[in-house]
């Protein structure tokens, strides 16, 4: 039985992150040297890990759309395509991003050095475009106060709301995930009553329980970002938003990371918030928060990846019959697997 094992896309909980976006430059040998890197982050991510045992440290890695024609040309995932800028009530722009190393570890060293050994392997094929130091706040609070993330998937729910299928066989055990930088006001935020604050989220602030029907307006962040299928059924994301911010500069921020078998569920989430729904009923948590970028990328299975320097990404996982879970420290296969042939 060919067992194809995702990246750690649904990865435990972390203290900290680091959200690293980078650009390879337009000639070939770079082309060549980012596939060198991408079939070898694996290794990069032991050598850094087992030097804590208890340190945690994950790394997901996303291609974007352009990059991937560069890099590896041939057969591309079925909806890899750059991120759709929205002009709605607010913007949701749309910025540059080849590859995404999501970063996580209950040690910030362990994130820094292996962005560091990343970069440093890439060497002058590469630039950063966007590097995010992010840290859990209090009870994984985030810098408006709220905790953030409990309603995510978990287990089967997880594997099911992440991991591609049937859908697209050749890439199953693969993902997608959308990543965008949000400045907020926290002064203006601060002025609002708590009352006001949790209409516009969903939940109470302290309690983290979510309103009743009755309480929360058709507005609310949890009420916007809630999507169904045809058959009127929730469909999921799976996000690991991190707070992050410098004092000195004023900046206070969160980052937002949605992975999904499908990024049009995320898509159809930005529309909500953006535009509104029906359209002008928009999020007011965008009257305090300025997405500053977005992107989007697709995240291969982890065998897939490992192909990279082996001379191309060939999608090969056509015979696949299983796909699991990348293993945990404690042996065990984290959130179980997936038949491949299942659909969104
Ligand atoms: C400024 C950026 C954002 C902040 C501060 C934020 C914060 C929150 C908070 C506090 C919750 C409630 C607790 C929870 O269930 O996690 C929540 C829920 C949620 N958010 Fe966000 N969020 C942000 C952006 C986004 C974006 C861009 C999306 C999707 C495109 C999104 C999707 C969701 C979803 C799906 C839920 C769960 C809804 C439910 O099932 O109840 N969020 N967010």
């Amino acid at each position: 039985m060919t067992v194809f094992q995702s990246q750690a896309v649904d990865a435990d909980l972390t203290r900290h992150a680091i959200f690293l976006v980078v650009l390879i430059a337009e000639d070939e040998a770079s082309a060549r040297a980012a596939g060198a890197l991408l079939g070898n982050v694996a290794g990069l991510v032991r050598a850094v890990g087992f030097r804590s045992a208890d340190g945690q440290l994950s790394c997901v890695t996303g291609i974007g759309a352009a990059a991937w024609d560069r890099i590896y040309g041939g057969t591309r995932p079925k909806e890899l395509r750059p991120f759709r800028e929205i002009r709605g009530v607010h913007h949701a722009p749309t910025t540059p991003g080849d590859l995404l190393f999501h970063i996580r570890a209950m040690r910030m060293d362990l994130c820094f050095e292996l962005a560091r050994q990343i970069m440093d392997q890439l060497g002058p094929s590469a630039t950063v475009a966007d590097e995010v130091h992010g840290f859990a706040y209090f009870d994984r609070r985030d810098l408006l106060g709220f905790v953030d993330g409990t309603e995510n998937p978990s287990g089967g729910e997880a594997v099911d709301a992440t991991l591609i299928g049937g859908e697209d066989a050749a890439f199953a055990g693969g993902s997608y995930v959308i990543v965008q930088k949000y400045l907020h006001d926290l002064t203006a935020w601060d002025r609002l009553p708590v009352e006001q604050q949790e209409r516009i989220i969903g939940r109470k602030k302290l309690s983290d329980i979510e309103l009743s029907e009755a309480e929360k307006p058709s507005y609310a962040h949890n009420a916007l970002t809630v999507i169904t299928d045809e058959a009127g059924d929730q469909v999921q994301i799976l996000r690991d938003n991190m707070p992050f911010g410098d004092v000195g500069k004023g900046e206070f921020g969160t980052y937002f990371i949605g992975y999904a078998r499908s990024p049009g569920r995320v898509e159809r989430m930005l529309e909500n918030m953006f535009v509104g729904n029906p359209p002008g009923n928009y999020d007011r948590l965008l009257d305090f928060s300025r997405a500053v970028t977005g992107t989007l990328f697709f995240v291969p299975s982890a065998a897939l990846l490992e192909q990279a320097d082996a001379g191309g990404m060939a999608p090969v996982a056509k015979d696949q019959d299983e796909i699991t879970q990348p293993a945990r420290s404690d042996g065990s296969l984290g959130i179980g697997s997936l038949k491949g042939g299942e659909t969104a």
